[in-house]
């Protein structure tokens, strides 16, 4: 089973990130399969025109998911830009996508309508991220729940480009979406997301998460008095990490009172304090030797592109696009 997922760089990586999205990341490649994992920096560029910003991020995020444990002897770990062809291959997308078909993407509207300019890249998102997917013959994409309807088009598009060049060129991959925690809430309630600045970070001190808990927004419940656990958003973010009965526990002291939004907020930085301690440490050794993070790029880009370029052989001879080398 080939497994392939990207990020887009765009932010520090938060809990929002790692439930949806990064946690699969890991346990997908602990199952022998055969994982591409990428920074979409080209996707990055939609949204961030910024030479310093954008090299900054993609740096960063780099070192966060080797620390956060992807592992490079089991999964091809690289950056997009060292795979042109896949902007090659969606130019061949964009010619058998119809435009109503770009214009019903929701994401593509709700980055506009916060305040993100209307570009073209922006327009044409979904069809770099169908490349992105295909080009590796990709089975699988594990992604957060708002990404469902990228995936249903890129399938849309690699059925399209099949049945122009009546043939079975690409591979039509499948979307996994792990359901319950494919929302989680930022401090301020809404889903925590980058651009939304309500994000709990997961590389940060002890000492900053916990005062990032302080600043969750909770209703104004007295200590002494019952609280519903169902509305509240530190117990949701709990949730995510105890286990059932410890959740119920919890729930159980909110119901009865006398245990106060503090005391849930304390709980839960010491829980994350404790579940990223080592990929904290992680972090900090890899921060100090960016050698061996470009390394690991450079050798992920090297085996990307061969890939890559299997694919794109296939797809200029289906379409006709002749070429002397
Ligand atoms: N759009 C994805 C996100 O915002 C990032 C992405 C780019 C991606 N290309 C991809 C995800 C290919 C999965 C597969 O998170």
């Amino acid at each position: 089973m080939r497994i392939l997922s990207g990020i887009q760089p765009s932010g520090r990586l938060h809990l929002g990130r790692y439930f949806g999205a990064v946690r699969q990341f890991i346990e997908l490649q602990e199952a022998a399969n055969e994982c591409f994992y990428f920074i979409a920096n080209y996707h990055g560029l939609t949204s961030i025109l910024d030479k310093q910003k954008l090299e900054e991020i993609t740096r960063h995020l780099a070192v966060e998911y080797l620390a956060m444990g992807i592992d490079p002897k089991r999964s091809v770990f690289f950056m997009q830009s060292d795979v042109p062809q896949v902007t090659e291959l969606a130019w061949f997308l964009n010619c058998v996508c119809p435009v109503s078909l770009m214009e019903k993407a929701t994401s593509y509207k709700d980055k506009i309508a916060k305040g993100i300019p209307p570009n073209m890249g922006l327009f044409d998102y979904p069809v770099l991220q169908a490349a992105d997917i295909v080009i590796y013959d990709a089975d699988l994409v594990p992604v957060g729940g708002d990404q469902k309807q990228h995936i249903e088009m890129t399938r849309d598009l690699a059925g399209k480009f099949n049945v122009a060049f009546d043939d079975e060129v690409l591979v039509i991959p499948e979307s996994y979406i792990v359901p319950d925690v494919a929302s989680v809430p930022g401090i301020d309630g809404q889903k925590m997301s980058a651009s939304y600045g309500n994000t709990i970070d997961i590389f940060e001190t002890a000492k900053k998460t916990k005062k990032r808990c302080a600043q969750i927004v909770t209703d104004s419940t007295p200590l002494e008095e019952p609280k519903d656990p169902d509305t509240c958003t530190i117990f949701a973010l709990l949730k995510l990490f105890v286990d059932e009965a410890e959740a119920e526990d919890i729930a159980g002291k909110y119901r009865a009172g006398g245990y106060g939004y503090g005391h849930a907020k304390g709980r839960l930085a010491e829980l994350i304090n404790e579940r990223f301690a080592e990929a904290r440490e992680n972090y900090a050794k890899l921060e100090a030797d960016p050698d061996y993070v470009s390394d690991i790029l450079a050798e992920g880009g090297r085996k990307a592109r061969e890939a890559a370029e299997k694919t794109m052989q296939r797809v200029r001879e289906a379409a006709g696009i002749l070429r002397t080398h």
